[in-house]
């Protein structure tokens, strides 16, 4: 069915979009920010978290942004008082449960829970109560699950199913002992999880995190028994540019290679052949997944 134009005022501001766009596209379009966790555009369009309320006028309650798709003539509002007090408990009761060693979590100042409790002012957590105390998951040789951090949003999930088409992760269990993990709730070293690291991507707090070993390289490096050699992955030679904020694409070969020099590796390689292997296999690996498409996902919906 063809889309329709709708007309709609929000904040104030008249919004021309095709109805077939929920409220929270149609803000972002008129440059109004609505806060959103547990959003995320194609891979997790669940409407779970509640951040995103706005208030539509002649409804009651508040109407979730992320999922209500925008009508004619709506009067929507954004930031009212009551959506802010609103906002303020649903950000209090995630912290509630949540172990906040902010200090020293390998997320602080990159994380998404964290910047909306600052920016709402939330400082102090008014409804402790009883908190799940869930084992870390550290046993795959590079991605650490630490669920006592996980704020249910579901967001590696649908990274999981909807990018990787693997399903490894889901929700299981029910109310308050609700949690992320994977079937019979085993490591993620031990199910069918090919560490590629989307959900990392998609994780907005530091409840899922690779593994880091830069006081293991160290330590080689400073053993004077140890000659040292590093091989980079052809990947790092451009991202390592836009990290330092050079133009995006640009190649910095030659200046990671005497970093690493100086940092004390006796040797350097590079990965030109490997790398050409790895992009094989993937091609293979792509061309079987879709002649056979095999539903991975429902395989192991828990
Ligand atoms: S690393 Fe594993 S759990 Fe995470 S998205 Fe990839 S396959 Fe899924
Ligand atoms: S592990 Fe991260 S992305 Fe997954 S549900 Fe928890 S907070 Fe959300
Ligand atoms: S962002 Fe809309 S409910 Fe989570």
């Amino acid at each position: 069915m063809k889309n329709k134009t709708v007309n709609l005022t929000i904040d104030g501001i008249n919004v021309e979009v095709q109805d077939n766009l929920t409220i929270l596209e149609a803000a972002r379009k008129a440059n109004i920010h609505i806060p959103t966790l547990c959003f995320l555009k194609g891979i997790n369009e669940v409407g779970d978290c509640r951040m995103c309320i706005v208030q539509v006028e002649g409804r009651k309650g508040f109407v979730t942004s992320c999922i209500q798709k925008v009508e004619e003539g709506m009067v929507v509002k954004t930031h009212t008082p009551e959506i802010v007090e609103a906002r303020k408990i649903v950000l209090d009761l995630i912290l509630s449960n949540h172990e906040r060693d902010c200090l020293t979590c390998i997320r602080s100042g990159n994380c998404e829970l964290q910047e909306l409790a600052i920016k709402y002012n939330v400082q102090q957590v008014k409804y402790e109560g009883e908190k799940i105390k869930h084992k870390i998951d550290n046993k795959s040789p590079s991605i650490e699950r630490n669920m006592n951090k996980c704020i249910l949003c579901r967001r590696c999930v649908g990274a999981c199913k909807n990018i990787q088409e693997i399903g490894a992760i889901d929700c299981i269990n029910r109310g308050f002992e609700s949690c992320v993990s994977t079937v019979g709730d085993n490591s993620l070293a031990d199910v069918d999880c090919t560490f590629c690291g989307q959900c990392i991507q998609a994780c907005p707090t530091g409840a899922l995190h690779e593994k880091d070993d830069t006081e293991k390289v160290w330590q080689k490096i400073n053993d004077k028994e140890i000659y040292t050699i590093v091989q980079t992955a052809p990947a790092v030679r451009v991202a390592l540019g836009e990290e330092f904020g050079m133009k995006i694409g640009t190649n910095v070969t030659g200046k990671m290679i005497t970093a690493l020099k100086r940092i004390g590796f006796d040797k350097v390689f590079d990965t030109n052949t490997g790398a050409d292997f790895t992009i094989m296999e993937e091609a293979d690996e792509f061309v079987q997944r879709f002649t056979n498409r095999r539903n991975f996902t429902n395989d192991y919906i828990l």
